[in-house]
């Protein structure tokens, strides 16, 4: 349903004369819209294509210019991979070139995340500031505070499934994408699940299992549409072709202390041996553990995961798929 209403509106307006697509970038946008949005599971059209910031030689240009540390270029591990079966790799691509880059992911293993790309780079933000700009002008919420990366994947790209501890939305932008959308209960993702999740923030992945998906919601996104979905919707995506979207997100009042309170429910849990349910909580002790949770934060009642960054492989022009094997050695760069 969604795919059909998507894909109905597409005028390409970009050749009319005064055409700005920062002024018109929610071209069909809705009452209905701002009804769901953050609700349900919706889309809506965007005209980031026609800002000319996504095209191969847009992208080149901010590879050689976006910072390195909020670059990442990784690979997926083949399930039989000797070493490294299934798993995102973080790879090293000091010295390669911006060109080089893109066509690793072109060619099939390489997937780059530019991390914050949207609010980095005066041509980027300008794009990121009229995306909220006219979300705040339609929907009526000012409080937005997003962040923005480039993901450029390849075809064989899979993010597994997990969900997002922030209001997300994904604009995605060129090559074909499909998401799988899970419904927010106990089932799909359980509390405790959830709360294993915030007390290690590099990963965000749940359980998942196959018998899953006979409940999943299936959307091949369109190019120059955005989706969205209520809060911590769990969801995993795979690429059919080489892809390149944005993805923005932002925090509110509401994921604040909802991850306060899972925090707490977290230490209730493994340190009490309590069996707490934030969805069984009431506003009153949701409230409390939220505040009780920006104080645990601070404590060593929550143990540090951070874990060390280990970079596994390296890219290399001149290997097939460019990507070359190393001995681990931590990320410094
Ligand atoms: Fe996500």
């Amino acid at each position: 349903m969604l795919t059909e209403n998507a894909t109905q509106y597409h005028e390409d307006q970009s050749d009319v004369e005064g055409f700005d697509p920062l002024a018109s970038m929610l071209p069909d946008w809705t009452e209905a819209k701002t009804a769901a949005f953050q609700k349900e599971i919706m889309s809506f059209r965007h005209n980031l294509a026609e800002t000319g910031l996504f095209t191969d030689e847009a992208l080149i240009d901010l590879l050689e210019r976006h910072p390195s540390e909020k670059l990442d270029v990784c690979t997926m591990g083949a399930s039989d991979h000797p070493l490294y079966p299934n798993k995102f790799r973080t790879g090293d691509f000091r010295g390669v070139p911006a060109r080089v880059l893109l066509e690793a992911a072109k060619a099939g293993r390489v997937w780059i995340n530019v991390r914050e790309a949207m609010n980095v780079h005066a041509d980027y933000k300008k794009t990121l500031d009229a995306m909220y700009g006219r979300l705040s002008e339609k929907t009526g919420n000012r409080a937005f505070n997003p962040k923005g990366g480039i993901l450029i994947s390849s075809p064989v790209a899979r993010v597994p499934y997990h969900f997002d501890k922030t209001q997300t939305i994904l604009w995605h932008v060129r090559g074909q994408k499909r998401i799988y959308l899970y419904p927010l209960t106990q089932k799909f993702i359980s509390d405790e699940a959830y709360e294993n999740t915030i007390t290690n923030y590099l990963n965000d992945d749940l359980p998942y299992e196959t018998s899953f998906d006979a409940d999943a919601e299936i959307i091949d996104i369109p190019e120059g549409t955005a989706l969205t979905w209520p809060l911590n919707s769990p969801h995993r995506v795979n690429n059919q072709t080489f892809c390149v979207s944005v993805t923005t997100e932002y925090s509110t009042r509401e994921t604040g202390m909802k991850n306060a309170a899972m925090l707490t429910n977290a230490t209730l849990r493994h340190r009490l041996g309590m069996n707490p349910s934030y969805a069984n909580d009431g506003d009153m002790a949701r409230k409390l553990k939220s505040v009780v949770g920006r104080v645990l934060r601070k404590t060593p009642l929550v143990p540090d995961m951070t874990t060390t960054d280990m970079v596994t492989f390296r890219i290399d022009e001149t290997a097939e798929s460019f990507v070359v094997d190393t001995e681990p050695y931590p990320r410094t760069f």
